[in-house]
């Protein structure tokens, strides 16, 4: 059909066939198909939408227009998790060495920092010779060898994606569930997995700051994924306060190591880390129920097998030998690390944690030009928690910053962003809502 006909089918409501799918993503990828008609196109599904089936079709063909990863010379189940994107979130560093030592294979492909929000591959570029993106030998290797390593996306992983997403970027149809639900699995099922689960962060720091919104995504993702033949649950995660103690880059990787080694485990980090990879080990067979899934990702934290894990992916990927060891030798500092205090006696009762991920890209820890090169040492450590009780003489957190001004802008914009209230507020819980069997 002529590409104007399939567009003009969906402006009419109808439903696109899977040929029809099909053949518009070809042409999207081989270049027949017109930018002005894959905006047209973005903008038909925006506004009209698609049947669970419709948004399949979309996500298969993305996928089939690159490579697709095969892992079939594995002998355990091959998992990873997504997360929708929050502030202080390094739940990938700690999960996926932590299921690696419960059995499974983790090929994490994960991405840089996206608005207000941090990006796993910024965190790792604080190692120093970390390679985030090696070739595709030595990325199955070290899967194979080691069972897990984060890496970026490769070059002609979901092509089709690439092109749509930058199409729709500039064209007001970012927004659309089932455009969001096949650019997000077409790269997870390229990736080759077997078994996903989401991490749908729902709060005012993450994309999606209402339940409503956030429960249609995760329905959406979990029921293409399962029509694609990827078993897929979400758990719907509080997003309204910083995940756990630190914000930035290089100090998020700190925490992690710290949390791999027991040094310090934030409560609501680990309970959020603990349940999602619970959800895979429950979905894969390496555990037989919840209870018996939380015992052995304990037992891989206390016997050290999880952070052992993390130090032969760093070694194996390019970093120091002796990282783990000693992590504070290799990640970059601030010239300056300071407290701002609170201002007055209370409890914290709020966050403004879109606000607070900004906070750090003024401090040059995320971006605001896409080619722009991080300052992955600032950032925010012993941030304090919704619920702690606070004088004038306690830290709301450390500042990292490399300047006198750059500090002075970070604590005001800390201390207008966190509420401090005289009665003790109402923690919310960390997991919200689980989506799918
Ligand atoms: N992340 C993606 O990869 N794609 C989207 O459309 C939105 C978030």
């Amino acid at each position: 059909m002529l590409p104007q006909e399939i567009i003009r089918k969906k402006r009419n409501k109808q439903i696109l066939s899977s040929e029809e799918i099909k053949e518009f993503i070809a042409g999207v990828t081989d270049g027949t198909i017109m930018d002005s008609q894959t905006a047209a196109m973005t903008m038909a599904i925006l506004l009209n939408g698609m049947t669970a089936e419709e948004t399949t079709a979309l996500t298969l063909a993305m996928r089939d227009s690159g490579d697709i990863m095969n892992w079939s010379d594995l002998e355990a189940p091959v998992v990873d998790k997504h997360s929708s994107g929050g502030v202080g979130d390094k739940v990938s560093l700690m999960l996926a060495p932590m299921l690696a030592a419960c059995g499974a294979f983790v090929p994490m492909i994960s991405g840089r920092g996206l608005g207000h929000t941090g990006g796993t591959l910024d965190k790792l570029d604080s190692i120093p010779g970390y390679q985030t993106t090696p070739d595709n030998h030595l990325f199955h290797q070290t899967v194979k060898d080691v069972g897990c390593a984060i890496i970026g996306q490769t070059g002609n992983l979901a092509p089709a994606d690439k092109k749509i997403y930058a199409i729709r970027d500039v064209c007001a149809t970012v927004e659309s569930i089932e455009l969001i639900t096949a650019s997000i699995l077409s790269k997870k099922l390229a990736a080759g997995l077997q078994y996903l689960v989401m991490d749908l962060k729902c709060g005012n720091g993450a994309f999606m700051d209402n339940l409503a919104d956030a429960r249609a995504l995760a329905q959406s993702i979990v029921r293409v994924a399962n029509l694609a033949g990827t078993k897929t649950t979400a758990l719907l995660t509080d997003m309204n306060q910083v995940l756990g103690h630190t914000v930035g880059n290089a100090l998020e990787v700190q925490e992690s190591i710290d949390y791999l080694k027991g040094n310090h485990r934030n409560t609501r980090l680990h309970k959020i880390t603990m349940e999602l990879c619970a959800e895979l080990l429950i979905n894969a067979h390496l555990a037989t129920d919840k209870q018996n899934a939380l015992q052995k990702l304990q037992q891989a934290l206390d016997s050290g097998k999880a952070l052992e894990i993390f130090a032969r992916m760093t070694k194996t990927l390019g970093g120091p030998t002796d990282f783990c060891d000693k992590p504070e030798k290799y990640l970059p500092q601030t010239k300056i690390i300071r407290p701002v205090y609170a201002q007055k006696t209370g409890y914290i009762s709020a966050m403004q944690t879109r606000n607070i991920g900004l906070a750090l890209i003024e401090l040059k820890g995320g971006r605001t030009r896409s080619d722009q090169k991080l300052d992955l040492a600032t950032g925010f450590s012993r941030f304090c928690q919704i619920g702690d009780k606070v004088d004038q003489k306690t830290p709301l957190c450390f500042i990292h910053a490399q300047s006198e001004a750059d500090f002075a802008r970070a604590s005001e914009n800390i201390l207008n962003n966190i509420t401090i209230s005289e009665t003790v507020p109402t923690l919310s819980a960390e997991i919200i809502e689980k989506i799918g069997a």
